[in-house]
């Protein structure tokens, strides 16, 4: 474990007051250009330096890992998604990673229910009829959407960001549902007077709101498949705060289409911002820039979370918040 300053590496243009808070524990080369390192910049870094900060921008396979040079022994992500990290051949290369969880869960959760109400209540309408300057006044018919509360949301993934979900959406009145690997222990359940539901096709199949918040794996690819899609109900709605591979956006895409399900509210597309274009012009879609986390102090927070992980390593202990292969 090292015992002299590390060379650190960040891979895009962070908040200003975290670089140079790096800047003071650091022997730091801070990116310029907030556009992504290409390939060929991301094998000279990784020859170079001690520590990477990639963001999810950068694809940290193992072609990538197998380049690095010896003195490469952290990968300290900026962010909680380690989907773009091949984070075992880092480990079977001695390499750790870290990330940060934890800062970012109620950013998220608020953006998916602002996704919800913005699906529901139809907000980008009623902003399309402000900006046109074509207002007629007070309608009694128009625009008009559905009441969440007494709806029943159905969380895919109660983990920390499912669970900040299902906080508010309980004081909007809707009823928690969920599904996940592990059960949560009773007194949680008693707490969010949440619903399980081992089999996810049964859940799937009645609820009015489903929100995406598994993280991407191996297992989670494509889990809301055509098949699944299609067993929710003709007036339900999805979102997805988490990562687009989780859904099969052609499928959703057919089905927002043709009506098969009333809307979607999406912060994150499975093929990162080459977003299907069938979706963009439908108006029972809500789209977002993948903004669940953007908040000044969440991007500060995960930065002192990066300072502290990179920190521990450098004073030769494991950083608090390392990911080990298959944890997620
Ligand atoms: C955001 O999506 C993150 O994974 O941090």
């Amino acid at each position: 474990m090292p015992s002299t300053q590390l060379r650190v590496a960040t891979t895009r243009r962070l908040p200003e007051a975290l670089e140079s808070r790096l800047g003071e524990f650091f022997d730091v080369s801070l990116r310029c250009s907030d556009a992504p390192m290409s390939r060929q910049e991301l094998i000279e870094t990784v020859k170079e330096f001690d520590v990477l900060v990639p963001t999810l921008t950068d694809r940290i396979d193992s072609g990538l890992i197998g380049q690095a040079g010896d003195q490469l022994k952290l990968i300290a992500n900026y962010g909680v998604g380690v989907d773009h990290i091949d984070v075992h051949t880092a480990r079977q290369n001695g390499i750790l990673v870290s990330n940060t969880p934890g800062v970012l869960d109620d950013d998220t959760a608020d953006m998916t229910m602002a996704l919800i109400l913005a699906v529901t209540r139809r907000i980008p309408e009623g902003l399309e009829v402000m900006k046109s300057g074509n207002w007629q006044g007070w309608s009694p018919t128009a625009l008009l959407g559905g009441r969440i509360a007494g709806r029943r949301l159905g969380i895919i993934g109660m983990g920390r960001v499912g669970k900040a979900v299902a906080r508010r959406a309980q004081a909007f009145g809707m009823q928690i549902h969920y599904h996940d690997r592990i059960r949560l222990r009773p007194v949680e359940e008693e707490e969010f007077k949440a619903t399980y539901w081992e089999s996810l096709d049964d859940m799937v199949a009645r609820m009015d709101v489903i929100s995406v918040n598994c993280p991407y794996t191996p297992d989670t690819f494509h889990l809301m498949n055509a098949h699944r899609l299609k067993m929710m109900k003709p007036d339900s709605v999805i979102v997805n705060t988490s990562r687009g591979e989780v859904i099969d956006e052609n499928a959703l895409t057919r089905m927002l289409r043709n009506n098969e399900i009333a809307g979607a509210g999406l912060d994150v597309f499975e093929h990162g911002n080459e977003v299907n274009q069938g979706l963009t012009s439908l108006s029972n879609v809500v789209l977002l820039p993948h903004m669940g986390s953007a908040t000044n102090e969440g991007r500060i927070e995960m930065g002192e979370k990066i300072i502290l992980n990179i920190k521990t390593f450098q004073d030769g202990h494991r950083p608090p918040n390392q990911v080990v292969p298959g944890m997620l």
